[in-house]
């Protein structure tokens, strides 16, 4: 784990108009900048950043947040991934926090089997250019394939020599024992190579590092398999990987569309034609780890299929999981006896696009016409083919694109659309029972995104920033409570007794803080005061940045939103972060909580006349005494704190 000081030094350092700046173009305006906002599409643009709060906002799709929540939204990481990469970006050096002697040990242990994996890589590549062997049937192999030398060392292609032990002994000499060599998938058994006689591709993971081979034999031998991978390891889960996303990630991103082959070498020579944005689930079919990993990138992925019907109708089984991720699916049919490296040597990228462009289908249309062909005129068939149809349909979890299709679809099918309909959001639902059954799924928030459109409830996007705060409408004063401790917190106040302003204000609320209404703030409140029992302090940065998506955006809407939001987004205004002098900040801080304070007390106040009118209908006098007093009771807190306002103008 990463220590929350390292935590804070990052977000402390990162600057956000340098952080977005690296992907988005920003221009001055006022003392903001703007620029055209990387989450949605737009042609003007209200994308805002400004540098003195450290935070941006898009006043178009309402995303906003700090430099981690950037980093976190346009690289698709996690908390951890975007403070490493915010780390590395502004040279912090980060302190993790001690770990057990256990997993420092399986840590180190980790580490090395990266570095003989990386030894071994390094070895295969040697032996394909530096020895003869390795020229003469490896380098020759891949030329034979026109593979660009250029592009064997981008792939960092390699070659395994015949001998049987040539990896296995150089590594044991190297230092590196027969446990690490067996654990990273390259020896056997019986003390041999894993890879022999094959030339070898690596396989990295999102970062770039090794973390397993595949080898393919020379000659076609029906003996043997053409391709043999590394088992899998501590590091290596198949279901976990795509081949090329190292090489294709950013492509992807430009794109916003990936290509999906099935082999190796369809990765190697679509790249090798410039069509850099593609992967390959390697021969087993897609899984929802796999997808995901996609989804960081690009909301489509285009399937590239050779033609054979059968084998189409097998794989497309897995593409409802994609359907399910809420990703366009389109289906590119290659022509007759071409793979994806074959039919670009042919055709060339320029060639290839234009197949794409005028081949490509969507992939519920293109599962309508494929069954439909099937179907022929045949009633009972077609009512299967129904059947199977409406399970695609049913795992779009957008009910509005879930409607466009089944619509296209009835049309397609010749029936009637509310036929389909009926019969999608029956399989929605049982699809939906299933899942609460705990039938397993991959898919964890389908439930109550699907959920929320059948029963109608608000259709929003699922967008972290736009999560509905509960209807209270009369908080303002907890919000403005909040509000003072989140922005001038760690402001100190000169000649005050308790410093900074957030320990005086949690001082003065410690006797309300668990009769706060709103949960959010309540939330915020007491992380405020679990950071400062353990002696820290949380500047507007870590509520910013913070990994509550609740938190996080309250804390950006109170910081901007009403405030500041028409100066943004319309007249220009320079934000203030300041707007009173320094020692008005306690005076405004005190005043807010005697406000809050005193709303608390008018609350008791009126639900205490309430209850005694209840008690007068019911005759129940002794009660009644009890609440009498505590209502002379709460008017002299009322007095008192109505008296420490002194000059403040009342407005409860
Ligand atoms: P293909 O048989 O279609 O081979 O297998 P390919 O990719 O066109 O390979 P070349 O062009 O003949 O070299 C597709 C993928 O299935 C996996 C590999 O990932 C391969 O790239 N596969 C295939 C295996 O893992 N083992 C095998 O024996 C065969
Ligand atoms: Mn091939």
């Amino acid at each position: 784990m990463i220590s929350r000081k390292s935590i804070d030094e990052v977000l402390e350092r990162a600057r956000i108009e340098e952080v977005v700046g690296d992907f988005v173009n920003l221009k001055r305006r006022g003392s903001n900048l703007i620029g055209l906002c990387p989450f949605h599409n737009e042609k003007t643009p209200s994308f805002s950043v400004s540098p003195t709060k450290n935070i941006y906002k898009c006043f178009g799709c309402g995303k906003a947040g700090g430099a981690a929540q950037f980093v976190m939204e346009h690289e698709r990481y996690d908390f951890p991934e975007s403070i490493r990469y915010l780390a590395n970006k502004y040279g912090v050096q980060l302190e993790e926090t001690r770990q057990d002697a256990e997993s420092i040990e399986a840590e180190k242990e980790r580490e090395t089997i990266y570095k003989v994996l990386e030894f071994a890589w390094q070895f295969f590549k040697n032996q394909l250019f530096k020895t003869e062997e390795g020229q003469l049937s490896g380098l020759t192999y891949f030329q034979e394939r026109a593979f660009r030398t250029k592009t064997i060392e981008n792939f960092g292609l390699g070659y395994a020599s015949q001998t049987a032990d040539g990896l296995t002994s150089t590594a044991l000499k190297a230092g590196f024992t027969k446990e690490i060599l067996q654990r990273a998938g390259l020896m056997t058994q019986n003390d041999g190579d894993f890879f022999r006689h094959r030339v070898i591709f690596p396989i990295f993971n999102i970062s770039g590092k090794v973390i397993a081979f595949a080898g393919r034999q020379l000659q076609n031998n029906k003996r043997s398999p053409k391709y043999i991978n590394s088992p899998e390891t501590e590091i290596y889960q198949k279901r976990k990987v795509l081949y090329g996303l190292f090489h294709a990630k950013k492509a992807i991103r430009d794109e916003n569309n990936c290509f999906l082959v099935e082999g190796y070498t369809d990765v190697i020579s679509l790249h090798q034609a410039g069509i850099e944005n593609v992967v390959a689930s390697s021969g087993t079919s897609l899984t929802p780890d796999q997808i995901r990993l996609i989804r960081r990138y690009a909301s489509q992925i285009t399937v590239l299929y050779d033609s054979d019907v059968a084998g189409i109708k097998a794989a497309m089984r897995g593409l409802d999981l994609i359907l399910e991720e809420n990703m366009d699916v389109r289906i590119v049919l290659l022509p007759e006896s071409e793979d994806p490296d074959s039919f670009v040597k042919k055709s060339g990228m320029a060639g290839f696009n234009e197949y794409i462009l005028d081949n490509s289908k969507d992939f519920i249309l293109f599962k309508t016409n494929l069954l439909l062909k099937e179907a022929g005129n045949d009633p009972v068939r077609k009512s299967a083919l129904i059947k199977e149809l409406v399970e695609s349909l049913a795992r779009i979890p957008e009910a509005i694109k879930r409607a466009t299709f089944t619509q296209e679809c009835a049309r397609l099918m010749k029936i009637e659309e509310h036929i389909l309909v009926r019969e999608t959001n029956k399989a929605v639902a049982e699809f939906l029972q299933q899942k609460r059954r705990g039938i397993p799924s991959d898919v964890a928030d389908y439930e109550t995104r699907t959920q929320k459109e059948i029963f109608n409830k608000e259709d929003r996007p699922e967008d972290p920033h736009n999560i509905r705060f509960p209807e209270i409408t009369d908080q303002y004063q907890e919000r403005d409570v909040i509000r003072i401790l989140l922005s001038y917190g760690d402001k100190n106040i000169p000649d005050s007794t308790i410093n900074p302003l957030g320990r005086y204000m949690i001082a003065s609320l410690e006797d309300i803080i668990d009769q706060f209404q709103h949960p959010v703030y309540k939330k915020i409140i007491e992380a405020y005061q679990a950071m400062l029992a353990k002696d820290q302090l949380p500047g507007p940065e870590y509520f910013t940045n913070h990994h509550d998506k609740e938190i996080q955006s309250l804390t950006i809407e109170l910081m901007t939103f009403p405030y500041e939001y028409a100066s943004w987004e319309e007249h220009d205004i320079p934000m203030q972060i300041q707007l009173h002098p320094d020692d008005n900040f306690k005076k405004d801080a005190h005043n807010a909580i005697l406000r809050l304070k005193l709303k608390i007390v008018m609350d008791h106040i009126e639900q205490n006349q309430i209850r005694l009118t209840e008690l007068q209908t019911e005759g129940n006098d002794e009660e009644m005494i009890i609440h009498i007093r505590m209502h002379y009771e709460l008017l002299q807190v009322r007095e008192q704190i109505t008296s420490q306002f002194k000059n403040v103008v009342l407005k409860v």
